[in-house]
């Protein structure tokens, strides 16, 4: 889908540049693994949920690029609503790479997610290492950083294991998730 492969070679070029300090290797291997030869997926058929309405707001700060490849991605998406996160209508999430997801490359998981103004979504862990490419203003936190904002085209690593959170604030939450297979 060139739609996809589109936001993924942007998504892949800009996790490299701005992973640094001690997200710098999971970022080198995040982009190395999103030039894997894409196998299928279970290709979900696209839908839309009610937080959809924030894309607009949630885009309005994105890179130019990227923001101009995920519009042409969107359409495509399987948004699903927030039932696990307890959130409703406040939550979508879409998967991208997976068994579950478009394509599958290189044994990475990613999805998007998009959390309305004000929205939390809740902590929790799990064993893959993580990276988030932001595409909106939102804040992150983990166990070793506070809330803190990545801004629109910055990088959140989260070690394995570690404990973590997102949220939106005056604006939306938009990125893309990558969780790394083990080595
Ligand atoms: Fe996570």
């Amino acid at each position: 889908m060139q739609a996809l492969d589109r936001f993924l070679s942007l998504a892949g070029v800009a996790v490299a540049a701005r992973a640094t300090g001690a997200a710098w290797p999971a970022g080198q291997r995040v982009a190395a693994l999103l030039d894997a030869t894409p196998d299928a997926a279970a290709m979900p058929a696209p839908a839309r949920q009610p937080a959809c309405t924030c894309l607009p707001a949630a885009l309005s700060a994105t890179p130019p690029a990227l923001g101009e490849a995920f519009r042409a991605l969107e359409p495509h998406l399987a948004w699903r609503a927030g039932d696990r996160a307890g959130l409703g209508a406040q939550y979508a999430g879409a998967p991208v790479l997976g068994p579950a997801g478009l394509q599958q490359r290189g044994g990475l998981v990613a999805g998007i997610s998009l959390l309305a103004p004000g929205a939390t979504y809740p902590d929790h862990d799990h064993p893959p290492e993580e990276i988030y490419l932001a595409l909106s203003g939102g804040e992150w936190w983990n166990a070793e950083t506070p809330w803190h904002a990545p801004g629109p085209g910055g990088i959140v690593h989260n070690p394995p294991g570690i404990l973590h959170a997102m949220r939106g604030t005056e604006v939306p939450l938009l990125a893309i998730w990558f969780l790394l297979p083990a080595q």
